[in-house]
């Protein structure tokens, strides 16, 4: 059966005291509705609908990107009225929809399934858990396990609010039912909002019962505050580093390692402690990234090593047995199979051949200003230490660079280029400087 999914993401999320809409927060290096949208899709959700708010501009453009669909919420009048909201982006489809809150970042496919499992049973669903958070509506079962009524806690009567099961936030119905159930909800009620929360007793006027999946409270929990987003990313991290280590990723103190949420890191490859991981990066097998080193957007090759300290930013490519070390920066710049940069570098928008050897305190000098250039060094060519490279420039296969030398011009295959001051020898000059200024002091003395 196809799918639809809806993300309620029009709310103002005030609490974040933020300029940044609240699902736009990142988690992961994702922002929060990155990953409501990608459990979905996992979840084989095709058409997704996110409904925002009419000043969420950056939301809208974002879910496009993700290839989601997304509709405006005039008036901030409740969940149920957000999710009507999105009626008619969905008036030509038929099948199940799920509704879903848009700040949930912990949510999993196997929790989407499982609410359409539900509801394919019981003919609708909702997911629930466990918690005395007052913060959430509260679940009232039947005996038989299904839903009598979700009751909103400010809404509920003593004996309600003592019930530990809590509506989590997400709901599968049958989409055509859904929409008319959504027209007729009503705002009576502490909030004057229409709740998506009554749904399911409309539901029961036409038989329709509700069965409820349970889940653990960590997957559903929603992000209102810095600190919520805090525990949201620890979490999150936990579970990225669970998974890494489950495919013989090797880490001794995974908990000071941070994944971005596309982190690829293949089967034996070694990460030391205090590796940050900005999205976009991928470690091939036997890589080794030793501590205090910071990778975005990088690729690094099988048996390559990086760090301490050191630091690969977007298009980076390192290939394998590549060694990058302390101190090094490397920005848009292949390494070619067993090139070395081991000290204090900087290499922007360059190309290292094969085998070659990268002096301490190299730089290419990539930028005049205005525009970025390209440096290109020859496989197996040797950079002489704090060797600047003024870009656009080239070093032949094998050439050698004099220390200190600064290279404007290119440089022919297997050459040795030395740019500097010739090296001058006075003999005996320190000593007798040195008497001089002694003699100069006793005399002031007198
Ligand atoms: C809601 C549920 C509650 C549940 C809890 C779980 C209702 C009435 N209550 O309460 O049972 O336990 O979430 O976290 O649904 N939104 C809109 N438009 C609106 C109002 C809200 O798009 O007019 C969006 C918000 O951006 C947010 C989501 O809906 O992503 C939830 O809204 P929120 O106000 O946080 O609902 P709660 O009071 O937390
Ligand atoms: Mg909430």
């Amino acid at each position: 059966m196809t799918k639809a999914g809806i993300i309620l993401a029009a709310g103002l999320g005030t609490r974040m005291k933020s300029a940044l809409p609240k699902v736009m927060h990142a988690v992961a290096g994702l922002p929060i509705l990155g990953h409501v949208i990608a459990a979905m899709r996992a979840a084989d959700v095709e058409r997704i609908v996110v409904v925002t708010h009419k000043e969420g501009e950056e939301v809208r453009a974002f879910a496009a990107k993700l290839g989601a669909a997304s509709v405006i919420q005039e008036k901030q009048l409740g969940t149920g009225h957000a999710a009507a909201c999105a009626a008619a982006a969905l008036e030509d489809f038929s099948g199940a929809v799920v509704v879903s809150y848009g700040d949930m970042p912990l949510l999993t496919a196997e929790l989407f399934e499982a609410s359409f499992r539900v509801q394919e049973h019981a003919g609708m669903s909702i997911v629930a858990f466990r918690s005395d958070n007052p913060a959430y509506g509260r679940v009232i079962a039947t005996r038989d396990g299904l839903l009598e009524r979700i009751v909103e806690y400010k809404d509920a009567n003593e004996a309600e609010r003592r019930v530990t099961l809590c509506n989590a936030g997400i709901l599968a119905a049958d989409a055509r039912s859904f929409f008319r159930w959504a027209a007729k909800l009503e705002n009576k009620n502490k909030q004057n909002e229409f709740y998506l929360t009554d749904i399911p007793s409309i539901a029961k006027r036409e038989g329709v019962v509700c069965g409820v999946a349970e889940c653990a409270e960590i997957l559903a929990m929603g992000v209102n505050s810095r600190a919520e987003l805090a525990v949201a990313e620890a979490a999150m991290q936990v579970r990225l580093r669970a998974r890494a280590l489950a495919n013989a990723v090797g880490m001794v103190a995974p908990e000071t390692v941070f994944l971005s949420h596309d982190t690829v890191l293949e089967t034996d490859c070694q990460i030391d402690p205090y590796v940050v991981f900005g999205p976009g990066v991928v470690v091939r097998s036997g890589a080794f990234i030793r501590a205090f080193s910071h990778l975005e957007g990088a690729e690094v090759g099988a048996n390559a090593i990086v760090g301490p300290y050191a630091r690969l930013r977007p298009g980076a490519v390192l290939e394998e047995n590549v060694h990058v070390g302390n101190f090094v920066e490397v920005k848009k710049t292949r390494l070619e199979k067993g090139a070395k940069a081991n000290h204090l570098t900087y290499l922007g928008d360059a190309r290292v051949g094969a085998g070659a050897n990268i002096g301490a305190g190299t730089i290419t000098c990539n930028y005049d200003g205005f525009d970025k250039h390209k440096t290109d060094i020859g496989a197996g060519a040797f950079i002489g230490s704090d060797t600047a490279l003024v870009a656009p420039v080239k070093v032949g296969d094998g050439a050698i660079t004099g220390a200190g030398s600064v290279i404007t011009r290119d440089v022919a295959a297997g050459a040795l280029v030395v740019v500097r001051a010739e090296q001058k020898e006075i003999p005996g000059w320190a000593e007798k400087f040195r008497l001089r200024k002694k003699a100069e002091k006793l005399s002031k003395k007198k």
